[in-house]
C-alpha cells in the first residue's frame, strides 16, 4: 500500500481519513471495529437517534434493488440517554484511542424534540452531531424538514441555540430546491452539510400483489443513486461556504475521489459496509494508490479541482 497522506481536516479536528461510516449502515462503529482497520476510519456517524428510543417500522426493512438497496428502518434506535449511557462509552473505548471522531446523528418528531437531544448530547463527550431532517422512513418524522428550506432552517435555529458542539445538518434529496436549501441551514447557524439521504423510492412484491414495505415508499441508497447524489454535492458546494461532506453510493476509492474533486471536504461510506464490512479498508486504499499513480500527496491538492 501506498504512504499517501488522506488526514482530512474538519471543524477543526484532524481526521484519520475523509472515511465516515454512515448513519445506520455502522452501528455505532463498535461493532465494525475488529474489521475495519481504525487508522484508516476518520468518523463513526452512529446510528439515527431520537429523544426517546423506538422500535421502528414492522414489516419488511430491506429489499435489494439492482445496484441499489431499499430500507424502511424507521429510526430503531434506544433513544439518547441510553446511547449516552451504554454505547458511548463503548465508543470512546474502542474508537478515541485510535483517534476515530465520534459523532452523533440526531433524528426528531418535533422541534422541540431535536433541541432536547441537542442538547444532552452537547453535554455528552460526542465531537458532532449530524442533524437528521431526511429520514424518509418515519411517519411525521424528520422529512417534513427536509423538503421545505424555511422549515429546515427553523428547526436548525433551535437547534443551534441548544447545541454547543458542531452541527452538520444532513440533507434530504427531496428538498425542493439543494442550493436553497444549503444556503437556509448555513444561514440558520450549521457548521456543515452533509449529504445525501436516502432517495424515496418504491418496490412491488409480485407474489404478494402488495408494496413490499408497510409505508409503501422506502428509502434507496447504493450505487444506483451515486449521480443523482455528487449532483447534489456538486450543487452544495457551491451554494455554500461550509464544509460539506458527500455521501451515497459510494463503494470504491475512485468513487470516493469523485466526490473530493467535486468539492467535499469528507465522504461517508454507507450501503457498501453491508456489502464487505472491510470495505472502508479498501476505498482507503485504492484512494492512496490512485493518490501515489498520480504524483498526489494530499487531499488538498484535488478537492474540488474538476470545478475549474
Ligand atoms: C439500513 C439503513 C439505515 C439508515 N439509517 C439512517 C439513520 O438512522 N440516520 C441517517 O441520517 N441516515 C440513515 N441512513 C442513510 C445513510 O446514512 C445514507 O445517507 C444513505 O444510505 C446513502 O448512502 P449510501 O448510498 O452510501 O448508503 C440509513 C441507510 C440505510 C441503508
Amino acid at each position: 500500500m501506498s504512504e499517501q497522506n488522506l488526514k482530512t481536516s474538519l471543524l477543526g479536528f484532524s481526521l484519520n481519513s475523509p472515511l465516515m461510516g454512515a448513519s445506520g449502515t455502522f452501528g455505532y462503529g463498535v461493532e465494525y471495529a475488529h474489521m475495519v482497520e481504525l487508522p484508516k476510519l476518520g468518523a463513526v456517524c452512529g446510528k439515527g437517534l431520537t429523544l426517546h428510543g423506538q422500535y421502528g417500522n414492522e414489516g419488511e426493512r430491506l429489499w435489494e434493488t439492482p445496484s441499489g438497496l431499499m430500507n424502511s428502518i424507521g429510526l430503531q434506535n434506544p433513544g439518547v440517554e441510553h446511547f449516552i449511557q451504554v454505547e458511548l462509552p463503548e465508543m470512546e473505548a474502542q474508537l478515541r484511542p485510535a483517534g476515530v471522531a465520534i459523532i452523533a446523528n440526531l433524528g426528531g418528531h418535533s422541534e422541540e424534540e431535536y433541541e432536547e437531544g441537542a442538547a444532552l448530547l452537547s453535554a455528552s463527550s460526542v465531537d458532532m452531531i449530524e442533524l437528521n431532517i431526511s429520514c424518509p422512513n418515519v411517519k411525521q418524522g424528520g422529512m417534513v424538514y427536509g423538503v421545505k428550506a424555511e422549515a429546515a432552517a427553523q428547526v436548525v435555529r433551535r437547534v443551534r441555540a441548544a447545541c454547543t458542539k458542531p452541527l452538520m445538518v444532513k440533507l434530504s434529496p427531496q428538498a425542493e430546491d439543494i442550493p436553497a436549501m444549503c444556503r437556509a441551514v448555513e444561514e440558520a447557524g450549521a457548521d456543515a452539510i452533509s449529504l445525501t439521504n436516502t432517495f424515496q423510492g418504491c418496490a412491488i412484491d409480485l407474489e404478494k400483489r402488495r408494496p413490499v414495505f408497510n409505508n409503501i415508499f422506502a428509502g434507496l441508497s447504493g450505487p444506483a443513486i451515486r449521480p443523482l447524489a455528487l449532483r447534489m454535492v456538486w450543487q452544495a458546494v457551491g451554494a455554500v461556504n461550509i464544509p460539506v461532506v458527500g455521501l451515497g453510493g459510494i463503494a470504491t476509492g475512485r468513487d470516493a475521489l469523485e466526490f473530493i474533486m467535486a468539492g467535499a471536504q469528507a465522504v461517508q461510506v454507507g450501503a457498501a459496509n453491508f456489502v464487505d464490512p472491510r470495505v472502508i479498508n479498501r476505498i482507503y486504499d485504492e484512494m492512496a494508490d490512485w493518490m501515489q499513480a498520480n504524483g498526489v500527496k494530499s487531499l488538498d491538492e484535488i478537492r474540488g479541482c474538476a470545478r475549474g
